[in-house]
């Protein structure tokens, strides 16, 4: 997978050198290349903002600088494939785990990130030729810019990518994965030792039985998932 990031904060993007993503970028399983909004300006002040038309408080990303960076990320196009634009924005739709799969599965991802109050409408108006346009929210909370958002979204994706996580730390029993139908939060973990500051790790746990560790982490997920996300519970189940 290929990952194009657009930014006037490239440094903001460094920590996706780090831990798991981090060895991902290292292997190879995805290229990230990251690009800085300002070396597609040609002012001395490498304007990229400007005051809205109609008025109005902030100031608005220029289209200008915009248009030349996704054209020259663009340029780079080895297969025909469309790849995905996305535009973090908390007025797009909201980020989930189906949205991150999604992203996975796709060959080539650009993110572009915006400012201020936003970046000219007309930039995603044109590139909806050539790109498939998702605006995404990462939830219902304002951001001074979309860098962090994308960091949230990249390792969401990325970390689902084939090999990217080993065995001990599989994506398959995570809260939200599709395969924990109905208690979608997952309960509480232990390690060693077996009893900590007088706390004992739970019996059943310790029992070798594995159906019943099944069915306790099972009801102990119900549980968390209608007292921490009642709007996640499935009724019939509590
Ligand atoms: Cl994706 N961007 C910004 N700027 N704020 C946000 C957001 C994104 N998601 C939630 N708030």
């Amino acid at each position: 997978m290929r990952i194009d990031i657009i930014t006037i904060f490239p440094q903001y993007l460094e920590p996706l050198s780090l831990s798991v993503i981090g060895k991902a970028i290292e292997r190879g399983t995805v290229d990230v290349n990251i690009h800085d909004l300002r070396d597609f300006t040609h002012d001395r002040h490498r304007t990229v903002d400007d005051t809205p038309f109609g008025g109005g408080p902030g100031m608005v990303m220029k289209p200008e600088p915009w248009g030349e960076a996704l054209d020259s990320v663009l340029s780079e196009r080895e297969s025909d494939g469309r790849p995905t634009l996305v535009l973090p924005t908390p007025s797009g739709q909201r980020f989930d785990q189906p949205t991150a799969a999604g992203l996975a599965a796709t060959d080539w991802l650009i993110f572009a990130c915006g400012r201020y109050e936003g970046i000219d409408a007309r930039v995603v108006e044109h590139f909806r030729d050539h790109v498939d346009v998702r605006e995404l929210s990462i939830g219902d909370y304002v951001l001074a810019g979309g860098e962090a958002a994308v960091l949230v979204m990249a390792e969401a994706a990325i970390r689902l990518l084939p090999g990217v996580l080993g065995n001990a730390e599989s994506a398959p029993d995570d809260s939200f994965s599709p395969s924990r139908e109905g208690a979608p939060l997952e309960g509480p973990i232990y390690t060693k030792p077996q009893v900590w500051r007088g706390l004992e790790v739970p019996a059943v746990l310790r029992s070798g039985d594995h159906g019943a560790v099944a069915d306790w982490r099972r009801s102990q997920s119900v549980q968390r998932t209608s007292e921490q996300r009642p709007d996640l519970a499935d009724d019939d189940l509590s």
